[in-house]
């Protein structure tokens, strides 16, 4: 199997997740490429010191420009503070490899511009971090709304709600100031997510209403003292989109402040024939909603029908570390030309796209005003 180096660059949360699940890699059936980690970069050193139990990553620094200098490394993947993202990305560009970017892709509008315009010069191949579509209800609410089996579609919901800032005496982190996370707050954290699905359907909204809502005003800052935050916590965001010739509301949901939901991604779209309903609250199960003399919401258990095979059984349930690395497998299978028909990673222009929706509803909630997209 062609082996792909990869280098990392920022070895913290998400820098983990990608590693094992480069790690286990075996689980896969149908991917004609191996990642195999080769370098990370982190200012931490109890960060970097985690990548010892990697024996295939031997190149381990504080310097990121160290790893980009390697000229083993084929693709580097960003995980680091948004504030970062820009000129991090840029320089990965610069050092002739291929880009695995996180979201958001740069802190603000002007800045994902940039970056596209960065990655147009450079002729890199690069795609930008939106897991949450490769679960297996995902992929079929995706198909169903591509083949238009629902009728004429009456609404769309696409969000992501998680409470872990409801607890106040959580420690504040680079995610809850402004400097760090950005301007965008939430619609930078978790908007790539909402906005996916909807985007790859062609349903960008061409105009929106956005309501903004901040968390708490001070936090711990682990070192006996408080901090102040001020990132927006909470976004919904009303938008109108042209979809099959109508006018149709589409709402997307983006929380950090959600009583009750850990990690939930879910979509939901609703037509005059039929409709659909995937939440990973419920990871294995699809909701598909019929219309005949009476009406049904049919619960169906999808179970591992994930977009690439794997050795695990059909009848399982698929979860996070799952689709992180199905969406690996897509971003390396699309990179050497193997994608077929299957779903591919979020694309810079895509990414550039979420952002002039962050952008008006930003706009928006600051004018109270209905705005223009992009
Ligand atoms: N796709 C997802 O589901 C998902 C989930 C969480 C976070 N994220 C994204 O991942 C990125 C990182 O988030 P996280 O939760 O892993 O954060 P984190 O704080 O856990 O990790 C960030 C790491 O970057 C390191 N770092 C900071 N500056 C650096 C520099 N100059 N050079 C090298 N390393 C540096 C820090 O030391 C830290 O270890 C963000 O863009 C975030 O939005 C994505």
């Amino acid at each position: 199997m062609k082996t792909i180096n990869i280098g990392i660059i920022g070895g913290g949360l998400m820098g983990r997740e990608m590693a094992s699940a480069f790690a286990r890699w075996c689980a896969l059936e149908d991917v004609s490429v191996q990642p195999v980690l080769t370098a990370v970069a982190d200012l931490n050193p109890a960060a970097l010191a985690w990548f010892e139990r990697i024996p295939s990553c031997t190149q381990r620094t504080a310097d990121y420009h160290a790893l980009l200098a390697n000229p083993a490394i084929d693709v580097v993947y960003v995980a680091v503070p948004h504030n970062l993202h820009e000129s991090i990305y840029c320089d990965v560009l610069a050092a002739g490899k291929d880009l695995f970017a996180e979201k958001p892709f740069g802190l603000d509008l002007a800045s994902a511009r940039r970056i596209l315009a960065a990655v147009e010069k450079s002729g890199r191949y690069v795609r930008c971090s939106s897991e949450m579509p490769f679960f297996p209800g995902a992929q079929r609410a995706f198909a169903l709304a591509k083949a238009r089996e629902f009728g004429r579609v009456l609404e769309v919901v696409s969000g992501f709600h998680h409470s872990s800032d409801l607890d106040p005496t959580k420690v504040a982190n680079w995610k809850r100031k402004s400097a760090t996370c950005g301007e965008i707050g939430v619609l930078g954290d978790l908007g790539m997510h909402a906005c996916h699905l909807p985007l790859r359907l062609g349903w960008k909204p061409k105009r929106l209403f956005a309501q903004l809502q901040h968390g708490y005003s001070t936090r711990p800052d682990g070192k006996g003292g408080t901090t102040e935050c001020d990132t927006w916590d909470n976004a919904l965001v009303h938008g109108w989109s042209d979809i099959a010739g109508q006018e149709v509301p589409v709402r997307l949901e983006m929380k950090r402040l959600a009583p009750g939901a850990t990690n939930t991604w879910f979509v939901e779209i609703l037509g005059t024939d039929g409709g659909v309903r995937f939440s990973t609250a419920e990871p294995k199960t699809l909701w598909l909603f019929e219309r005949g003399k009476e009406q049904w919401w049919k619960r169906t258990e999808l179970g591992f029908g994930t977009p690439f095979k794997t050795v695990t059984g059909g009848i399982f349930e698929p979860g996070f570390p799952d689709v992180i690395q199905q969406m690996w497998a897509a971003f390396l299978m699309e990179r050497e030309g193997q994608l077929g028909d299957r779903f591919g990673c979020a694309t810079p222009e895509e990414a550039v796209a979420s952002h002039e929706i962050f952008a008006a509803a930003l706009a928006s909630q600051t004018g109270q005003t209905v705005e223009h997209v992009g």
